[in-house]
């Protein structure tokens, strides 16, 4: 491993003012957010659609990675120039989701278990020489009736931990996400109490299983109440206490902390990051950046609909929602920005 090398792209990649962009939806899950929207789903039409976000004009001013999923990183632009090498050229680094998805949790109805791990020294390496600096692993935490478990968050935690450490083997830097979903009715402080101890025990694995903080970026939620929950509290209540737990929770030698936006209006997520810099940006040892899939994505995937008349309407969109959240970043974000 070299710690020097992974603690350079780890900075980059949560360099002020600039943030990630996952595009890295599984074929299940692109292909639902496409028949929401009558985008026949396709090989081709992921590949086409992936084909506008990377040649969005300028995209690097805004998107330090792009995260990449596996059918990607195999497929090529209209001109055969392959992804990872268009993302490259435009400015952008290259980054893949390497997990292979949450799957049911024997034992513990309503829990999930992420897997991926094996083989995949194998395929980091293989995604290393293809020119990809940096890797995503998902961990899913559902809230609900007397879940999740320790021993969900046990399990998970401990398989984030063996991933990341392969990871850094290689010389890619680990992207560590621990989701605790938004689904559900609960309080914010209930999410406050969960997400800190999944947090603790995520960095208490990741110290057994020996793996540098210093070369790692973290993937958190935002602590937030559930979206059935009646109480929505306001934008600086969400921002105080995603910044406090994590105070609590992680330790300072991270680079970053690069927030999912998790099913959040993109409005709601850019305010949110916003209030975070704005009230603690000179107070915290880590960047406060963001990682979002929806939040930056779907405006624009709503207004190409599949059809290449759209395109560049669409890629103004995706930018738009780039262009915001590196004022977000910046705390400099504000409602005027979408008008
Ligand atoms: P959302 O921002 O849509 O939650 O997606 C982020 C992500 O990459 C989840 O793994």
């Amino acid at each position: 491993m070299n710690l020097q090398q992974l603690i350079k792209i780890a900075k980059k990649l949560v360099v002020n003012g600039k943030g990630l962009l996952a595009m890295d939806e599984s074929n299940p899950t692109i292909n639902k957010r496409f028949a929401a929207l009558g985008i026949p789903q396709t090989e081709e039409t992921r590949r086409a659609y992936r084909e506008i976000i990377v040649t969005t004009p300028g995209l690097r001013d805004c998107i330090s990675g792009a995260i990449l999923y596996d059918e990607t990183v195999h497929q090529t632009l209209t001109d055969g120039t392959p992804f990872v090498k268009a993302v490259i050229q435009a400015g952008i680094i290259p980054g893949i989701k390497v997990d292979t998805g949450a799957k049911d949790m024997a034992g513990h109805p309503g829990e999930k278990i992420t897997e991926g791990l094996d083989g995949l020294r194998e395929r980091l390496v293989e995604y290393y020489q293809m020119g990809i600096l940096f890797a995503k692993w998902r961990a899913v935490i559902t809230i609900g009736d007397g879940i999740p478990s320790r021993a969900c968050i046990e399990a998970n935690a401990h398989a984030l931990a063996r991933y990341a450490a392969l990871c850094q083997e290689v010389g890619l830097v680990p992207v560590v996400e621990p989701e605790v979903l938004m689904d559900g009715s609960h309080s914010l402080g209930r999410c406050e109490e969960v997400t800190e101890e999944v947090l603790r025990t995520v960095f208490y694995q990741l110290y057994v299983q020996g793996v540098k903080l210093e070369g790692l970026i973290l993937k958190s939620n935002m602590v937030l109440p559930g979206l059935k929950c009646p109480t929505q509290e306001s934008v600086d209540l969400v921002a105080d206490i995603t910044v406090k737990c994590l105070l609590r929770a992680v330790p300072a030698a991270v680079q970053g902390i690069t927030f999912l936006s998790g099913g959040q209006t993109s409005e709601l997520a850019s305010a949110r990051l916003n209030a975070m810099n704005v009230r603690f940006k000179a107070k915290v040892p880590w960047e406060l950046s963001f990682s979002f899939a929806r939040a930056i994505q779907q405006p624009g995937m709503g207004i190409w609909h599949g059809k290449s008349d759209n395109v560049l309407a669409a890629q103004q969109a995706l930018y738009h929602r780039a262009w915001c959240n590196r004022a977000a970043r910046r705390g400099e974000y504000n409602d005027s920005m979408e008008r």
